[in-house]
């Protein structure tokens, strides 16, 4: 389960208690209906923005941390020293990057909104890490072309489907030209979300990226209409989150969709594996294992017989990637 870092947990929570209690809750119902309503722009009050920072805040950080550990475990040897957020929103990926990599000394964030940058330099302003507290806020907007100088990580996190068309194709190129060596698009873990992703690996594909993750190939997705690829994080849930949500659970569950792409070519063959697509299915003596796989979709059936793969397959999670290809026990 994933926690926030412990200097952004006690910001949000000083900020949060700024506003009414009522208020707060009331700004989190409205920013929830229009995420099920699809609005584009919802983070539109104070209210709205300490409703972000005290809930989703906590959920997009597990989203993207467990993405940026995945290229860790991807490209172990890719050092990362800049980063650049586009579509920022408080700054969400800085800490997740920052946890992930303490070597990031650069760091560029984008946004459009001011009262939202004005709001992410107020969660870093009592950091102990001078790279948080001095990242580089930019007030821009993604609709119009901008030159970004060149970045090591570049990411677009939960901020393509807040744009139209042209300013989401406008960001993706922005994006892909400002990376030095891995972009990382996350959205959420819906059929729309999923769409957003597909449209990013079209373009990268297009323009001759290394896909990284989850896709361990570059063929037509096959995951069929209707169906979406994701992956899910858990969060601990603050206090106040959970009196405002009227729930018990000490944490929640953030379905997310994501992709990386890396400039480089890497040693070793990274795409020789196979994407654990759903939650493992652990019987008494077998485990079914769905798989996204160079040839498609598959189920894989790793039978207690099969000691050493069976051994491996019992610690594999919803998002793991197989190593082996058990093509003879695949159905
Ligand atoms: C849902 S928030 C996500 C924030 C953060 N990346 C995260 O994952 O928590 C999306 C952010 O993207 C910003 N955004 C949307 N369209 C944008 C654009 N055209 N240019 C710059 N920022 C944009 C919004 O203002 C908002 O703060």
């Amino acid at each position: 389960m994933t926690s926030l870092p412990y200097e952004l947990s006690q910001a949000i929570e000083m900020e949060v208690s700024k506003i009414d209690f009522s208020l707060f809750s009331q700004a989190l119902l409205e920013l929830s209906l229009s995420y099920r309503n699809n609005e584009k722009v919802f983070i539109t009050s104070l209210a709205r923005r300490l409703a972000y920072i005290g809930v989703r805040l906590p959920a997009t950080y597990s989203a993207i941390l467990a993405t940026l550990l995945e290229i860790k475990n991807k490209l172990p040897s890719t050092q990362l020293t800049s980063l650049l957020d586009l579509g920022a929103g408080p700054g969400t990926t800085l800490w997740a990057a920052l946890t992930t990599w303490p070597e990031i000394s650069k760091v560029t964030l984008v946004e459009r909104d001011r009262e939202m940058i004005s709001l992410g330099k107020t969660l870093t302003s009592n950091s102990t890490n001078p790279f948080i507290n001095s990242a580089q806020w930019l007030n821009l907007d993604l609709a119009n072309k901008q030159n970004f100088s060149q970045h090591d990580l570049v990411v677009v996190s939960y901020a393509l489907g807040e744009m139209d068309s042209a300013t989401k194709q406008n960001a993706l190129l922005q994006a892909w030209q400002a990376t030095e060596k891995v972009l990382v698009i996350i959205e959420p873990g819906t059929v729309k979300g999923f769409h957003n992703i597909l449209l990013a690996r079209d373009f990268l594909i297009l323009s001759e990226a290394n896909i990284i993750a989850p896709c361990p190939h570059k063929n037509v997705c096959p995951i069929t209409e209707g169906d979406w690829c994701h992956f899910s994080g858990r969060v601990e849930r603050s206090s106040f989150h959970r009196r405002a949500k009227g729930g018990v659970l000490s944490y929640e569950d953030e379905k997310f969709s994501y992709i990386i792409a890396s400039k480089e070519l890497t040693s070793g063959n990274y795409s020789d594996y196979s994407r654990v697509i759903r939650h493992p299915l652990k019987r008494p003596r077998h485990i079914h294992l769905d798989l996204c796989t160079n040839n498609g979709l598959s189920r894989a059936t790793i039978s207690q017989k099969n000691k050493d793969a069976y051994k491996l397959a019992r610690k594999l999670s919803w998002g793991d990637t197989w190593e082996q290809m058990l093509k003879e026990t695949q159905e």
